[in-house]
């Protein structure tokens, strides 16, 4: 990897919500840990002042970074500059460019809605402040393939490729990676990771809380956009794709792109969406909204280690946990040498990839007591607290550095729309399920084989699913 550090931060939407709860807390802790030197330039067009600026950051770090360190914020706050001005103004760029007086690498945030980004880009381009640098976008990437294309086209204009850095953070989180470690630095996964012994995969990311005041953005969005095509999307690549020939940007993405041009597109039939209760009387939500709260579907893989296997992913809203699980079930024993191995009859492994982190392996041990009788149990392979580094600042710290391998890739992004495109504006119309439930009953019809849907836990070690006894044929 070229490593090219970036010689400043700009700021785009300074004032703004991400910023506030995201940003400035990991730009805080890349300060503490002495990762982040070099200037921050706030730009927005609120007519705000760089003390103003420097209140804000203050009030976000109270507000999400407990006993913060006060010789830290100062660093943090000393590193701050403000440009005022409207991002369709030349004179806004041309402030900037003073701003950035030496610096000939900057790192673009762009924290403003996708529409803003082409004033932007052309804006940065033609004050001189895009040559030699970054660009940092936040998801969603379009709302559809033909939209995300035409993003694409909009950053390529000014923008190579290796410049551009697409958060979804999800990668940065640590459990996320742990998947893609565990699964290449360990040699025992290898013969049974393929369809010759996974029976089929659940993803799971439930969330306890509704919409939370986003009902405007929610209703142009649903969970499929929100959280499949991206989240779930990049965890089930990780899962699923070949060995990387190295650990760089470039290689890592090839292979993801590789497995998910192979996922089928999903078919009506293969969607269940819902919608909690209570969701049309949410702040800016239309009283007769068809946008989907919940989201289960059933994908196929088209390729050599996959062919066969479903692949069951499931998001939803006011459901009763926090929490997101993979299982990977392990098909039964080619004989049921003991004759008692129901109701629980797979192995699995499960990943738990949030809040905490968690790998588990389901298998089954000898009860003690005469009887050659057996019981579930898991064996916990790794536990450990939520992430020690926040994926902020784990994604920040890389793009400032060059490093784009947690970062999605053009194709990546086009790869994992052109899976969900055909039913995003087609098939049923949301089921109304109780707030605090599991969702629609109809998702469990989604599922082939003996078990039910997997409900995570509010605890990492909770596991109670049920699987009914293989047939006797
Ligand atoms: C975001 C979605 O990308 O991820 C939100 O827009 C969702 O709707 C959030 O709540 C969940 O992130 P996390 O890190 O809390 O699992």
């Amino acid at each position: 990897m070229e490593r090219r550090d970036c010689d400043a931060v700009v700021l785009f939407g300074a004032t703004g919500d991400l910023c506030y709860r995201k940003i400035y807390p990991a730009l805080y802790q890349l300060v503490r840990r002495g990762l982040l030197t070099v200037p921050v330039i706030g730009v927005a067009r609120q007519g705000w002042t760089a003390a103003r600026l420097a209140a804000r950051v203050r009030e976000s770090l109270k507000a999400f970074v407990p006993a913060a360190d006060e010789t830290v914020v100062a660093r943090l706050t000393g590193l701050l500059r403000y440009v005022d001005g409207e991002y369709h103004e030349r004179a806004t760029f041309d402030a900037l460019r003073q701003a950035l007086g030496e610096a000939q690498r900057p790192l673009h945030y762009l924290a403003v809605p996708a529409s803003m980004f082409p004033v932007v880009i052309e804006h940065l381009s033609g004050s001189g402040s895009a040559q030699g640098a970054r660009v940092v976008v936040e998801k969603p990437f379009g709302r559809d393939l033909a939209s995300a294309r035409a993003l694409n086209r909009t950053l390529h204009t000014h923008f190579p490729e290796a410049s551009i850095f697409r958060i979804d953070h999800y990668l940065g989180k640590e459990a996320v990676q742990n998947i893609l470690y565990f699964r290449f630095a360990n040699s025992f996964l290898e013969p049974v990771w393929n369809r010759n012994f996974v029976a089929s995969v659940q993803i799971t990311m439930a969330e306890r809380i509704g919409v939370a005041g986003r009902g405007r953005f929610y209703e142009e969005t649903g969970a499929v956009r929100d959280v499949i095509q991206n989240h779930l999307l990049q965890i089930m690549a990780l899962l699923t794709m070949e060995p990387p020939v190295n650990t760089e940007g470039e290689a890592l993405r090839d292979e993801k792109v590789k497995v998910l041009k192979a996922v089928r597109p999903v078919m009506p039939a293969q969607l269940v969406r819902g919608q909690f209760a209570g969701y049309r009387s949410e702040p800016g939500v239309a009283a007769d909204s068809p946008v989907e709260t919940y989201a289960a579907l059933a994908l196929q893989i088209d390729s050599w280690r996959w062919s066969g296997v479903p692949f069951y992913l499931r998001a939803g809203k006011c459901l009763p946990v926090t929490a997101t699980e993979v299982v990977v079930d392990l098909g039964p024993p080619p004989v049921n040498v003991f004759g008692d191995l129901g109701p629980e009859q797979p192995n699995h492994l499960r990943f738990r990839v949030g809040p905490d982190v968690a790998i588990a392996l389901g298998a089954h041990t000898k009860k003690p007591g005469p009887a050659m009788t057996g019981r579930p149990v898991e064996l916990f392979v790794a536990q450990q607290q939520g992430d020690d580094m926040d994926a902020y600042e784990v994604l920040i710290s890389a793009a400032l550095i060059g490093d784009t391998s947690h970062f999605a890739r053009e194709d990546e992004v086009e790869a994992a729309w052109a899976i969900v495109d055909q039913v995003l504006n087609a098939g049923a119309p949301p089921v109304e399920y109780i707030p605090g439930s599991w969702g629609p009953q109809q998702a469990e019809g989604l599922l082939r084989g003996p078990c039910g849907w997997h409900n995570p836990g509010a605890k990492p070690q909770e596991w109670t699913r049920s699987c009914s006894p293989p047939s006797a044929s």
